[in-house]
């Protein structure tokens, strides 16, 4: 406030103060990343466009799945040369180590030139017996370079360590780039990245898939029904190809457990029926 007696302000000094005010008013309603000048439409198809080498895959063989929101990504040639890349660089992946550098070599998720500071791979052990997906990276990842370790990554720890599976886990997401503003992830940057999470995978070889989230568990998954409903159900989890298949968990996302502690009573049964099956003893047939 200025009082009686100070000098008026000039205009430029106004132009400041008010660039200040507004600045301060985005950064409270959480946009904190400078993307670019023109608005973007977020409900239009946005892939990047990719030289792929290889000539683009039809555009039907490029569905992750024969799902809802795979089949809206895949209408055009840009989203199908973008998956034909991700999958031959995942393909040329023979270890973790390799993988992460492919990731953070590819340029076909338009989430990696929206602010993202670096790829986020992933954290823990390599021959985990599960595998926990959540959906992208949030602020903190994106500094850190690891999922998973904010104030979500740190509930989702102290519940996993709690559930007896501390040390088992090997952590990821369905999006490798944080998207601005943490707002969820697309069903079409999800097909981009999926490759690289079926590759994470494929080596890995985890037992039992931990979804993590609605946007995880539907699009791993491709269901359409939210998370509320899906959680707690032992589900199928099937590659692209049909080649993998594994059991996984849907669940309710930390972030959301954050916000609405009653919850976590749900989510502790989740986890709990996913420690009693990962220590079940194999039964032949
Ligand atoms: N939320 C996610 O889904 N993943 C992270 O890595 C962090 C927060």
């Amino acid at each position: 406030m200025r009082g009686q007696g100070q000098s008026p302000i000039s205009p430029n000094q106004a132009d400041a103060l008010a660039l200040e005010s507004l600045l301060s008013f985005w950064a409270e309603s959480g946009v904190d990343t400078a993307i670019g000048e023109a608005t973007v439409d977020r409900l239009a198809e946005r892939v990047r466009p990719i030289r792929a080498p290889a000539a683009p895959a039809p555009v039907a063989e490029a569905s992750y799945a024969a799902g809802p929101s795979a089949q809206a990504a895949t209408t055009s040639p840009d989203a199908a040369a973008a998956i034909a890349e991700a999958r031959r660089l995942a393909a040329g992946a023979e270890t973790l180590e390799d993988l992460k550098a492919a990731i953070a070599g590819f340029d076909g998720c338009s989430l990696k030139f929206e602010g993202a500071r670096q790829a986020v791979f992933a954290r823990g052990e390599p021959d985990a017996p599960v595998m926990v997906i959540g959906e992208g990276p949030g602020g903190d990842e994106d500094v850190q370079g690891a999922p998973f370790v904010g104030r979500a990554g740190k509930l989702l720890d102290k519940m996993l360590k709690a559930a007896g599976i501390e040390g088992r886990v090997f952590i990821t997401n369905t999006v490798f780039w944080r998207p601005p503003g943490n707002r969820t992830p697309t069903p079409q940057e999800q097909l981009v990245c999926a490759p690289f999470v079926e590759r994470a995978i494929a080596l890995v070889q985890p037992k039992i898939l931990l979804l993590a989230g609605g946007a995880s568990a539907k699009f791993m998954l491709q269901r359409s029904e939210g998370i509320l409903s899906l959680r707690g159900r032992w589900c199928d989890w099937r590659s692209a190809d049909g080649a993998m298949e594994l059991p996984a968990m849907p669940t309710l996302h930390p972030a959301f457990l954050l916000r609405q502690p009653a919850a976590k009573k749900k989510a502790w049964g989740d986890l709990l029926m996913l420690a009693e099956r990962l220590d079940r003893p194999d039964r032949p047939g």
